[in-house]
């Protein structure tokens, strides 16, 4: 491992199930140059997007946010390269799709559809102790 080498979990949502973005997502980051290397689709139940979503809890949207993020399969991923976590942060977006820049994941792929909670199609972990915290969520075999 070199320095710089991290990992990151990210999340395609059930928005980017739906749409069948699972591929586009994938195929971003792997043109990007980072690495897959652990892949599951899942129906996330309350108790793990509680842990997940933890910093959010008592927040407007978090009620939503559960309840959107338990509507269909979702798709989990590592992702591992040199200085991943921002990158793919980069590469998503802002969190509100309106304004998130066109060429992010988020502004070419996505928009406000007047939903209680924003759906964005995917998730990028924010730090490294999140990437740690996170992955362990979705890949506690890998612990
Ligand atoms: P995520 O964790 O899902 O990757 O998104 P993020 O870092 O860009 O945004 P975060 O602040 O962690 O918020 C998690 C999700 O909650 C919803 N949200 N709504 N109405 C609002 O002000 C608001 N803020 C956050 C979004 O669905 C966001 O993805
Ligand atoms: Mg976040």
């Amino acid at each position: 491992m070199t320095a710089n080498r991290q990992r990151t979990l990210v999340l395609i949502k059930p928005d980017g199930v739906k749409r069948r973005l699972i591929g586009e997502v994938i195929a971003r980051i792997e043109r990007k140059g980072y690495s897959v290397v652990a892949l599951k689709m899942l129906d996330a139940d309350r108790a793990l997007l509680a842990r997940h979503y933890g910093e959010h809890e008592g927040k407007h949207f978090y009620e939503p946010l559960l309840e959107f993020m338990s509507s269909g399969p979702i798709v989990a991923l590592i992702a591992e390269g040199e200085r991943v976590i921002e990158g793919f942060r980069t590469m998503a977006g802002v969190t509100d799709p309106t304004v998130a820049d066109p060429g992010s994941i988020r502004g070419d792929l996505a928009r406000d559809q007047g939903t209680k909670v924003v759906q964005n199609l995917v998730h990028g972990s924010d730090s490294e102790e999140s990437a740690i915290r996170e992955i362990a969520i979705f890949f506690p075999e890998l612990a």
